[in-house]
């Protein structure tokens, strides 16, 4: 995916450009943008970050632009290949987020009308078309090259000669902010919070006119579209570091505040009978991707302990392969951003198989929000790292309400456990405020990993997917290779990998998997492994078999995921910190990803 952002108005648009992309970074990181209308067109761009971009790029004085954050699909990242991308005559400049699925075949095309190409991207047609359709109406001009591509894109058009911008979306998100005489329209709400929080969410087959002073939105035929804008709570503090080293960190320490926050409200709608849903489903399936789709698996243990409902977990990638053998289960899709492909995709496929889709998001006005019978939204705020982590808490509080909201239908619950459950979860804030309190303790413990090329992370029950989880941080932020194993399968194979230069993070809580989990970490310390314990606070008996113990408060085990997530969190973040890795921008990775 990438961040996209176009500026109308009396500011220097070099600034609010460079502003705009420095907060939808996350997006993509590899190259980038802008491309400024003053006395004509100006493009700067290249290959690096927005900060590198910053640096090096000249004034470019002028009121009207655009400007892009990449991540690259179609061509490496390089100079070239970074938009904006400028049509043959220097006059028109496009920025585009999205794939052009017949791009070589508009490419033949276009160089056979005799247009030179200057990039190895899929992008670059859409200038050339723009520039082929343009007779004296940029609008018009949009019109007709949406008629020749196929593919995805959220898209916007300047032209030198024009004193507006035109944007377009299908499938990618574009959001236009509403200022005072200035208006700009970009890939998120953070890329404007600073000029204004009145908030127009465009959707699929759409286009914009954007201009200082007005901005029209068109339906796919062409008609003008009334839209009231929506006033968005997020703030850019929400959305800055707030002296935190990292945004992981600063994120990860938010916790508390998500968690609460996530919980407010949901737990009186809880009380009133009306939270999610309203029928008692025969089965529940739960889809999703990367830590959303480990969230999801945490759901099936908390939906089928609380409801007893049986309940399946797919990777939304695989959704579309797996055959409709259920009577119409209870979708539920889970992602943070709201615009991942492939749980999009799947959104879509159940809808087509007449499946009742509930979204879990934490985005408001994000594309599945629309695409959904209904939405739940966590409160986790504007999440920056790369590596999601109070998104994914709070997701898990979630499943949480979901899980008792079923058991409230299927009378697998009476008032008493609810109540006890729920001023449990309550109190959760307080038991992860515990858990980062140690926060010295746990960067003194990851020294065990910080040279290490392999790690294992062993769990049991509703935790192996917390240990999953804890490789996937792992891996994306300190670029140790991890695995996350269900501690009951190692001795089927990968116990053969385990030495002394192989370290093993192992949960090891008091519930009913405790004695086995303390056989399997014996099992590894034959090994020689090295092991780092994550166990309930005074445990001397998990002491003795691990090297290093690091400890979490103890709560109801069913809530024991939450504790011992952020513990895991914790690791990789001082791991990584360490191993002086980029942690909010890890190579290769982009927030959500919108291509499958
Ligand atoms: C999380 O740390 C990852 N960056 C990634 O696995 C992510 O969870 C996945 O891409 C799904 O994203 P979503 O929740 O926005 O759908």
């Amino acid at each position: 995916m990438c961040g996209i952002i176009g500026y109308a108005g009396p500011r220097e648009a070099q600034e609010v450009l460079l502003d705009g992309l420095r907060r939808l970074e996350y997006r993509g990181y590899d190259s980038a943008g802008v491309a400024i209308v003053g006395s004509d067109l100006k493009v700067f761009k290249d290959k690096g970050e927005i900060s590198k971009l910053s640096t090096d790029m000249p004034r470019l004085a002028g009121h009207l632009g655009v400007g892009h954050t990449r991540w690259a699909t179609c061509g490496r990242p390089s100079q070239q290949n970074a938009h904006p991308f400028l049509d043959c005559t220097g006059q028109m400049a496009v920025v585009h987020n999205g794939i052009i699925e017949n791009h070589l075949a508009l490419r033949e095309k276009l160089i056979g009308e005799g247009h030179v190409f200057t990039s190895e991207t899929d992008t670059e047609v859409l200038v050339h078309l723009m520039e082929k359709h343009y007779k004296g109406d940029l609008h018009a001009a949009l019109k007709e090259t949406l008629k020749d591509i196929k593919g995805t894109y959220a898209m916007v058009v300047v032209r030198a000669d024009c004193d507006e911008l035109v944007a377009a979306r299908k499938e990618n998100p574009l959001v236009v902010g509403l200022g005072v005489g200035e208006n700009i329209v970009a890939s998120d709400v953070t890329a404007m919070l600073n000029y204004t929080n009145k908030a127009l969410y465009i959707m699929d087959g759409e286009t914009v006119v954007l201009r200082p002073d007005k901005v029209t939105i068109y339906d796919h035929d062409g008609v003008p579209v009334q839209r009231d804008p929506v006033v968005v709570t997020w703030t850019v503090d929400d959305a800055k570091r707030g002296g935190f080293e990292h945004y992981m960190l600063k994120e990860i320490f938010e916790q508390p505040t998500a968690i609460h926050n996530s919980l407010l409200g949901s737990l009186d709608e809880l009380e009133a009978g009306s939270l999610m849903i309203d029928h008692e489903p025969a089965s529940v399936k739960l889809v999703a991707c990367g830590t959303s789709y480990h969230a999801s698996m945490v759901g099936k243990y908390i939906i089928e302990a609380l409801a007893k409902i049986p309940t399946t977990v797919e990777l939304a990638s695989e959704y579309r392969y797996m055959p409709n053998t259920e009577e119409s289960p209870l979708t539920v899709l889970l992602t943070q951003s709201g615009e991942t492909a492939d749980t999009l995709a799947a959104a879509r496929e159940a809808r087509r198989r007449g499946c009742p889709t509930l979204a879990v998001t934490n985005v408001v006005g994000s594309t599945i929000a629309r695409e959904v019978d209904r939405v739940f939204y966590t409160k986790a705020g504007p999440e920056i790292g790369v590596a999601a982590t109070k998104t994914y808490t709070t997701q898990l509080m979630a499943m949480y309400l979901l899980g008792i909201r079923l058991g409230q239908l299927c009378h697998t619950m009476g008032r008493d456990e609810v109540r006890e459950l729920t001023s449990e979860l309550r109190a959760m804030p307080r038991y992860i405020g515990k858990v980062l309190d140690r926060g010295p303790e746990v960067e003194a413990a990851t020294e065990m990993l910080v040279s290490a090329r392999d790690a294992f992370y062993l769990g049991r029950n509703i935790n192996y997917p917390t240990m999953l989880e804890g490789a996937l941080k792992l891996k994306e932020i300190s670029y140790i290779h991890a695995e996350g194993y269900a501690a009951g399968e190692l001795k089927h194979g990968p116990l053969a990998l385990l030495d002394a230069s192989t370290p093993v993070v192992a949960a090891c809580i008091k519930d009913h998997t405790y004695a086995k989990m303390l056989a399997n970490i014996s099992e590894v310390a034959a090994r020689d492994s090295p092991i780092l314990a994550i166990g309930i606070e005074g445990d001397s008996d998990l002491a003795a078999v691990a090297d290093t113990t690091v400890s979490v408060p103890a709560v109801n085990p069913i809530l024991s995921p939450v504790p011992l997530t952020v513990m895991v969190q914790l690791i990789s973040y001082y791991t990584a910190r360490k191993r002086g890795c980029p942690i909010d921008k890890p190579r290769n990775l982009a927030k959500s990803v919108t291509v499958d």
